[in-house]
This record gives C-alpha cells, sequence and structure tokens, in this order.
C-alpha cells in the first residue's frame, strides 16, 4: 500500500483565501481591517523564520500586521509593558509573543497578561481551560489547523481511537481536547509511556509532535491509519536521511544536506509511513503550513467578536 499525502499546502490555501475573502467583507461592511501584532525578543533564528512567515501573510490577506522586535536583554517589566500597552489598544485584535523568550523573562506571566480575547495563539490559562470544559475558545494553531485539515479530508474523527504523542501545551495537550471535542477516543502518550508502540499501535489516528528525527517506525503503526506528523527536525546526517528516504527522494534530500548542511524531517519515518498507513502529512509540506493560516482565522474571529460584544455593550449603554 502507498499512503495518501495529505497536503498541507492545498488547506492552508484555501483558509487564507477564505480569511482574505472575510478581511475585504469586514472592511466593506464595518470600515476597519483586523489588526495583528507580533512580539519577538531576541535573535533566535528560527522564531525569525516563523514570526517573518506570520508578517508577511498577515499583509499577504489584507490583515493590519504590527512587528514588534525588542532587543535579547529586555526586562521581564518591559515586555510587561508592551503586552499591557497592545491590551489597551482598541485596534489591536490580536497579540501574538513568540516563543522561546529569553531567560530573564517570566513566560508564564506574560501569556497570562495576554488578554484572552486577544490571545490569538490560545495559550492564555482562561483559552486553555475554556477548551478543557469543551467550550468555544481561541485555540492554539498548529493543533486546531489539524482538525481543520483531518476535517477537509473527511477523515472521520468521531468514535475513533486517536493517540497524540507529545504534551506540550503548544501541540500534544491542546490537540488531545480539539480531537476530544470532534468526539474521537484520545489517548496522550509522551516519553515515559511503557510500551509505546502498543499504544500508537491502537490508533486510527496517530499524532504525533515529539522533537525526534523519525522517531515513530512501521512497528508503531496500525495499518491503514492516518498519520499526522507535527515534527520539525534538522537532520545534517546522510546515514539517517538514507534510513528515512529512498528513490528521487533519497536524492533529493542528500542534495539539500550537501547545499544547505540540513534538511528537514518530521517525526515519523516517511518511507516506512507511506508503506503501512492510509494518508500521512510529508514534513516539509505538512502542518507546518497550517499554522500560520489558523494564527490568520484566528486573528479575524478575534476582532470580529471582540468588537461585537464592544458594540453591543456601547449600545446597551446608550439605552441606560
Ligand atoms: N513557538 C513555536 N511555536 C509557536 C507558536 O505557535 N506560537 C508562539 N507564540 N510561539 C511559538
Amino acid at each position: 500500500m502507498t499512503a495518501r499525502i495529505l497536503s498541507g499546502k492545498e488547506i492552508a490555501d484555501a483558509i487564507k483565501r477564505e480569511v482574505a475573502d472575510d478581511v475585504k467583507r469586514i472592511e466593506t461592511e464595518h470600515g476597519y481591517r483586523p489588526c495583528l501584532a507580533v512580539v519577538r525578543v531576541g535573535e533566535d533564528a528560527a522564531s525569525a523564520v516563523y514570526v517573518g512567515n506570520k508578517v508577511k501573510t498577515s499583509e499577504e490577506l489584507g490583515l493590519i500586521s504590527e512587528h514588534h522586535h525588542l532587543p535579547a536583554e529586555t526586562s521581564h517589566a518591559e515586555l510587561l509593558r508592551l503586552v499591557e500597552d497592545l491590551n489597551n489598544r482598541a485596534e489591536v485584535d490580536g497579540i501574538l509573543v513568540q516563543l522561546p523568550l529569553p531567560r530573564q523573562i517570566n513566560e508564564k506571566e506574560i501569556l497570562e497578561t495576554i488578554d484572552a480575547e486577544k490571545d490569538v495563539d490560545g495559550f492564555n490559562p482562561l483559552n486553555v481551560g475554556r477548551l478543557a470544559q469543551g467550550q468555544n475558545a481561541l485555540a492554539p494553531c498548529t493543533p486546531a489547523g489539524i482538525i481543520e485539515m483531518l476535517k477537509r479530508f473527511e477523515i472521520k474523527m468521531r468514535g475513533r481511537h486517536a493517540v497524540v504523542v507529545g504534551r506540550s501545551n503548544i501541540v500534544g495537550r491542546p490537540m488531545a481536547q480539539l480531537l476530544l471535542k470532534e468526539d474521537a477516543t484520545v489517548t496522550i502518550a509522551h516519553r515515559y509511556s511503557e510500551k509505546l508502540a502498543e499504544i500508537t499501535r491502537q490508533a486510527d489516528i496517530l499524532v504525533v509532535a515529539i522533537g525526534r528525527a523519525g522517531f515513530i517506525r512501521a512497528e508503531h503503526l496500525k495499518a491503514g491509519a492516518t498519520v499526522v506528523d507535527v515534527g520539525i527536525n534538522n537532520v545534517a546526517d546522510a546515514e539517517l536521511a538514507r534510513e528515512l528516504f529512498s528513490g528521487s527522494e533519497l536524492e533529493k534530500r542528500l542534495n539539500t544536506i550537501e547545499k544547505r548542511g540540513f534538511t528537514l524531517v518530521g517525526d515519523v519515518n516517511p518511507r516506512e509511513a507511506s508503506e503501512k498507513a492510509a494518508d500521512y502529512t510529508p514534513v516539509p509540506g505538512g502542518v507546518g503550513l497550517l499554522t500560520v493560516a489558523m494564527l490568520m482565522r484566528n486573528t479575524v474571529d478575534a476582532a470580529v467578536k471582540r468588537r461585537l460584544r464592544k458594540s453591543l455593550v456601547n449600545d446597551a449603554r446608550a439605552t441606560v
């Protein structure tokens, strides 16, 4: 069997088209464009790429974008003040503080300070709690994008066994909550799980977010499963590339290692997944692209909801 490849690009492009249409309609009918403020602190190389993509995509879709880049030595109090400023500015609809933050900054307190209504990352404990209660909430972009992708490829979730490997706040935990909301039977596995392969082999839907190149092998998979690979790992070792790829893909990967010094690889062995799974998401070209698309969706949704609530409150004030 050769698995169907689930293209994240196709779904991300569709979501972005819908968001761009919504932005145009909002501007025509309500006279504003949703605004996303992105904050980056320091010089983390991966963060620079991610934030660059977020700013560029928001501009392409017609949103207003603000990029705040602060020096690595920014104090906790300074960042806190910026977040409070953004909270207080009525024209800012979404606030995203890129993680990781430098060590002198208390990440937990920063995330708790972001106004829950503007929390387009879904990292504020109020939104995390809402999600845990099965309420509608701004949900973290990568897992929300995965749900959107599964729906659009018509992969059934209700009643099926979904296993999530990894329990991070950014992917694993919210992923499990969102799958539960879709009525899947959900198991979370992590680094201390015993007999991991026995657990993952039960998965009709397997989502892996652990940050270990090619860790999930054929022995971990149920034949015919849907495999969602969230890992993004740099592989510089040609020997490892030979274990993960074959044929023309291997040639391509070896060339990339030669030219760039590394190639991007997920947490799942792609050669073995393509032989055993029914469908799987490739790396790159899989779920990575969905994250930015869902951030745009969250920003527009946050704008509409907050501004509608504000205008209702103002209307109510005017009538008393
Ligand atoms: N760092 C890695 N992924 C993310 C994300 O989705 N949001 C933020 N803010 N930081 C990240």
